[in-house]
């Protein structure tokens, strides 16, 4: 007789995202003449920039000829993407990454769920509280996380990693030995950044107790402060304890087309063991490789147009961040983020729960946002606006928040 996997069972709720789109479509239904912006899900709204485009449109006229057809993808993606991946992400900026410790995805998303299965099911993690319900979620999957207390809403075999005001919603190096810790910087859902000294320390830490570090980079785009790090391989020794996400979800609009990767250096080991090798067997057992129209796309990125439009793309989304942040603080608001990353991240007024907020502004603005709790116990009180909508609709919905 067929068994559950029976960890399922044991997550709370349904997806933070789930949650919060099940709640808007309710309201929409019943106040249909209400017009609702949302500033919830990270999910991008500029059209794919012209450089993109083209590059789409010639690859797939050249899937519709013999000669110039594709199949199956290389398991670890084309070498076309991966190296001018090394060469612009990396070798550009400093950091020695080569063209095969990059392993080309469908996103970071996927990447950041399934990477937990190279480690054994005994690995403690540790991950920044709040954090991007993905890695804890996939965590409780795989059956690493112990037992689920409904009050505190923790997992009994977690570390938690408080990301407060009082350190500027960077984790102190926990005082419980983690066997793998995720770091996301700049940070969803706090819009923080780490300066590369803080990183540093991070991996000097992971270097000395064994541990592996799951950074998930895939905001790098908006930073725009100098000393914050783009990759955690900017810093001395991340070759040895770092496996670094990247998406293109958010600094070219993938978010409907599909594309990541994932950098696991060679000499990365955990018993003696190259991590490397199992990813690459994970990905050439479970993944046909993303498909080739798509990568051509990815390869347009980093082409000198592909460039320039994409800055522009993302300026655009600091400028409503800006927009954002300014207004709400004019409002009264205690607010943070914005600056380094397309999200704002607001204290909630009055002590009300982060849902209070929530089901006010959809009430009372018609502006969803997201609920600070969904992302941990140290959200709570908290609430995240993304920076992803047009700016028209950004203005009106800061503009109806601060008429309340
Ligand atoms: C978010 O809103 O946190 C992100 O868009 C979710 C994601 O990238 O999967």
């Amino acid at each position: 007789m067929a068994k559950l996997n029976d960890n399922y069972l044991k997550l709370p709720g349904s997806y933070l995202f789930s949650t919060v789109a099940r709640k808007v479509r309710e309201y929409q239904e019943a106040n249909p003449d209400k017009k609702v912006i949302k500033l919830s899900i990270g999910d991008v709204t500029q059209p794919l920039a012209p450089a993109i485009i083209e590059s789409l449109h010639k690859a797939v006229d050249e899937m519709g000829k013999a000669e110039t057809f594709r199949g199956y993808a290389p398991d670890l993606g084309y070498e076309f993407l991966r190296n001018t991946i090394a060469e612009k992400d990396y070798k550009a900026k400093g950091c020695n990454v080569s063209p095969d410790e990059i392993f080309v995805s469908d996103g970071a998303k996927s990447d950041s769920a399934n990477i937990q299965e190279i480690f054994s099911i005994d690995n403690k993690i540790a991950v920044g509280d709040p954090v991007y319900p993905v890695y804890v979620d996939s965590n409780v999957m795989a059956g690493r996380t112990g037992t689920y207390d409904k009050v505190k809403e923790t997992w009994s075999d977690v570390i938690y990693m408080p990301c407060v005001a009082e350190n500027n919603f960077v984790p102190e190096i926990p005082k419980k030995v983690p066997d793998l810790i995720y770091l996301c910087f700049p940070n969803n859902p706090t819009g923080a950044t780490i300066k590369k000294a803080q990183l540093q320390e991070w991996v000097d830490y992971a270097n000395k107790v064994g541990a592996v570090i799951i950074y998930d980079a895939a905001y790098e785009a908006y930073i725009s402060e100098a000393d914050v790090p783009h990759s955690i391989y900017e810093c001395e020794g991340a070759r040895t304890c770092a496996i670094e996400l990247r998406s293109f979800s958010k600094n070219a609009g993938f978010t409907g087309v599909r594309l990541g990767f994932t950098v696991v250096p060679k000499e990365l080991k955990v018993d003696g063991v190259a991590l490397h090798g199992l990813w690459a067997r994970r990905h050439g057992t479970k993944y046909n490789g993303a498909p080739y129209i798509v990568q051509r796309a990815g390869e347009a990125v980093y082409s000198e147009a592909g460039q320039a439009q994409l800055k522009a793309q993302v300026a655009y989304y600091m400028n409503n961040a800006k927009y954002i942040y300014n207004g709400l603080k004019e409002a009264g608001y205690s607010v943070s983020g914005g600056v380094n990353a397309p999200y704002v991240w607001l204290r909630t007024p009055g002590n009300m729960t982060s849902w209070e907020f929530f089901d006010y502004l959809l009430e009372k603005a018609n502006v969803v946002g997201t609920p600070g709790s969904g992302f941990g116990p140290s959200g709570e009180h908290y609430f995240r606006v993304n920076a992803f909508g047009s700016y028209e609709n950004t203005v009106e919905a800061i503009n109806r928040i601060k008429a309340l």
